[in-house]
């Protein structure tokens, strides 16, 4: 079985976990930055993405690489603070635009689609230090950056993504405090970060679809992260509530606002404002969309983008306590199954893309899915021959098939993470996730092909597996 034909075969990259060039030609500083510079073990031996892969000046490595594998498409993402080093429109960066231009240009030139993210978890420094994603600022500045981006690349790029997984990075970063800014908020600040994200998401479709859709004719979008959950014991109620209350918390939290009607879903409102009654709080700390927020969310996407890793079990959890925090609010406990493979929080299961593909296809109306991100790691070192991680993608691509054909989904692009090895946030270099091997030890930074490099590059060619069923 082959994948339809004009299917897209992509790579995906993100500014910080690639470039380097933490403070070349003008560039402002991340959170990122702080965040690493700062030590204290958050991040696996205090390394940095000062240098990372260093495709700021080796860009040219980089596309050797995306032409040796035939890719359609080339996933990557804009840093905010070296096209605007303080973050807002202020102070341009020319020497970001040139780079950016040449990316994108190199692209087209070679007949691979850039497909690009706004924003990837490296918020500016100067608007960290306003209350980054925690205040409602933010998105009308997010807004700004965006149109700044349409404006400036729009003519050329047709296919963007506003922010990275805005469900991950409010989650870990403003509620557990685990990436950087690296403050913890237990039950509020995930949810407050989230809420701007969404508005901040909103807004600039909506600049997008109002200022430069008839022109430039474009597709805007948000990639959403979901590890597929099923219950623990599927005979058991509590399992089985507890599974949706994950899909709902994670995946619906941000999809049904975007693709459906505007607010959060009904589980998720009453749990949390149950939930914070209990503790005492005199309202919810869910904060609320207004009926004319609602209206101004509804519909703002032109396409799924969906992120898929790994799965989990899911058993119900009393949190007798009453403790606060976002998997307090669900009441959740999730594990793998033992008997499957992992690397750190990745766990070998390559089925559950399948399954969370048909619950977006039957829950958000059958739409356009684009897999903006899927990937296994190896641990470091990592062997070139990584035929056993292979595995994992051929599988992949299996259920990507059977999706398509037996359940009729709609998927027309996949991306894999990553093209090269990087700096994979707290895990620094430990963890390898590219299809080209990069020495971080070498100051050149050569690439390499890992067997997956190669394989890949096959199913590129054939457009599907040979062989399968
Ligand atoms: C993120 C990437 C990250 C990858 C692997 C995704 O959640 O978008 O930046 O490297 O997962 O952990």
């Amino acid at each position: 079985m082959a994948f339809p034909a004009g299917f897209g075969w992509g790579a995906a990259t993100a500014a910080y976990q690639v470039e380097g060039g933490w403070d070349a030609d003008g560039r402002g500083p991340c959170v990122w930055d702080t965040f690493t510079h700062q030590g204290g073990e958050r991040v696996f031996k205090n390394q940095t993405g000062d240098v990372a892969c260093g495709s700021y000046t080796l860009w040219e490595e980089d596309l050797k690489c995306i032409k040796q594998l035939g890719l359609t498409h080339y996933r990557f993402s804009l840093s905010w603070s070296r096209l605007l080093p303080d973050g807002t429109t202020g102070f341009i960066n020319q020497k970001g635009i040139d780079y950016y231009n040449k990316v994108i240009n190199d692209l087209l030139a070679h007949g691979v689609t850039p497909l690009v993210t706004i924003y990837h978890f490296d918020l500016p420094q100067a608007l960290e230090d306003q209350g980054g994603w925690l205040s409602e600022a933010i998105i009308d500045i997010f807004d700004r950056y965006a149109q700044f981006c349409f404006r400036t690349f729009g003519d050329r790029v047709k296919q963007w993504i506003t922010i990275n997984e805005p469900n991950t990075y409010a989650l870990i970063a403003y509620e557990m405090g685990i990436f950087a800014p690296g403050v913890p908020h237990p039950g509020t600040g995930g949810y407050q970060a989230a809420h701007n994200m969404i508005k901040a998401h909103a807004r600039s479709w909506h600049s997008y679809n109002s200022l430069f859709r008839r022109e430039q004719k474009g597709m805007v979008s948000l990639s959403l992260f979901f590890g597929w959950s099923e219950p623990a014991d599927p005979n058991s109620v509590p399992d089985r509530e507890a599974t949706m209350r994950v899909i709902s918390f994670t995946l619906d939290f941000f999809a049904k606002p975007i693709f459906i009607d505007g607010d959060y879903p009904e589980l998720v409102k009453s749990r949390v404002a149950s939930m914070s009654k209990k503790q005492g709080y005199p309202s919810s700390r869910l904060p609320e969309f207004t009926e004319e927020e609602k209206k101004m969310i509804k519909g703002t996407a032109d396409f799924f983008a969906v992120q898929y890793y790994t799965t989990r079990f899911v058993k119900y959890q009393e949190n007798k306590k009453g403790e606060l925090g976002f998997i307090q609010d669900m009441e959740i406990d999730y594990f793998p199954d033992p008997s499957w493979k992992g690397v750190g929080w990745i766990y070998f299961v390559p089925w559950g893309i399948r399954k969370l593909l048909k619950y977006i296809k039957d829950t958000y109306n059958n739409p356009v899915i684009y897999i903006t991100e899927n990937g296994f790691p190896q641990r470091d070192p990592p062997s070139l021959d990584d035929t056993q991680r292979w595995e994992y993608f051929r599988q992949t691509f299996q259920e990507l098939l059977r999706a398509i054909h037996v359940d009729g989904v709609n998927l027309q692009l996949y991306c894999a993470w990553s093209l090269l090895d990087n700096f994979e946030w707290n895990d620094g270099y430990n963890t390898r996730f590219g299809l080209f091997h990069v020495d971080f030890e070498d100051p050149a930074r050569p690439r390499a092909p890992y067997t997956s490099a190669k394989e890949y590059a096959k199913v590129i060619k054939n457009n599907g597996l040979e062989g399968s069923s």
